[in-house]
């Protein structure tokens, strides 16, 4: 029999924020399979902490760049795709000797997740089976106090690669909005939210739920000092009943 691929949402950084059953999958986990940058311990790992049994197979799937290349550079696709193909390859191996994989992912894996190309890859010839996670704009919002929607308000989610005017085009036509992937693209948003009519209540915040928090509005932080791993809300309408 082989093994069951269990994607696992890892939740925003706070480890309080795991579910029971993200822990309970992750204590019995025979391989616990998991992304992370170059140099760094990766997101959903840390949140594991130690949660893993000592005799887990720890597999780190190292990005070959990050935020070096352009998403629509035709390198990015080729060299993603077989840095993905190579990740499932060795997730396969495991649940081929019939061995239980979690996948670690940060926040929830379907919602821009990495994990769901390997998901993807895996999901015909193996059982398989996801937990949600608690989202980072979720931890993000929470962590800054700010309700996002009430009523009728409708929620935006923009990844922060978008160009300007299909920014400020989405920001305009919404009452509430979660900027994604900010880093080096932060000029390019405030600019996008300042013509749309809402940088003064947008709110910039950095590794929300985890030790190295920072919440501040999005006009108070510099060009060049967001890292990838930081959001922007803009809260909708909050009209009282
Ligand atoms: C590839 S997406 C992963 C989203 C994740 N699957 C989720 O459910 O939130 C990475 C982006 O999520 C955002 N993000 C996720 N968790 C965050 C957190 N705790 N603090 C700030 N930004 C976060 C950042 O905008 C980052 O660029």
């Amino acid at each position: 029999m082989p093994g069951t691929l269990h994607t696992v949402g890892m939740g925003p950084g706070d480890p309080e924020l795991l579910t029971l059953k993200a822990l309970r999958l992750l204590r019995a986990a025979d391989v616990v399979a998991y992304f992370a940058k170059r140099g760094r311990a990766g997101h959903a790992r840390t949140v594991a902490g130690e949660w893993p049994r000592a005799e887990a197979i720890e597999l780190r799937f190292e990005y070959p760049f990050t935020t070096e290349l352009a998403v629509d550079d035709p390198r990015y696709l080729a060299e993603m795709g077989a840095f993905y193909e190579a990740c499932a390859a060795r997730i396969a191996d495991h649940l081929d000797a019939g061995r239980d994989v979690a996948l670690l992912c940060e926040g929830d894996p379907f919602f821009y997740g990495s994990s769901m190309y390997l998901f993807d890859r895996l999901r015909h010839d193996y059982p398989h089976e996801t937990v949600p996670g608690v989202t980072g704009m979720s931890g993000c919002w929470t962590a800054a106090s700010m309700p996002i929607t009430h009523g009728d308000d409708v929620l935006c989610v923009l990844p922060g690669t978008l160009d300007e005017d299909r920014l400020c085009a989405r920001l305009q036509a919404c009452d509430a909005a979660v900027i994604m992937k900010v880093g080096r693209n932060l000029p390019k948003i405030r600019r996008a939210l300042r013509r749309a009519g809402c940088e003064e209540r947008a709110m910039y915040v950095e590794r929300g739920t985890q030790s190295g928090q920072r919440l501040l509005p999005v006009a108070g932080v510099a060009d060049d000092a967001a890292p990838y791993f930081s959001m922007v809300l803009v809260p909708g309408r909050q009209r009282p009943r």
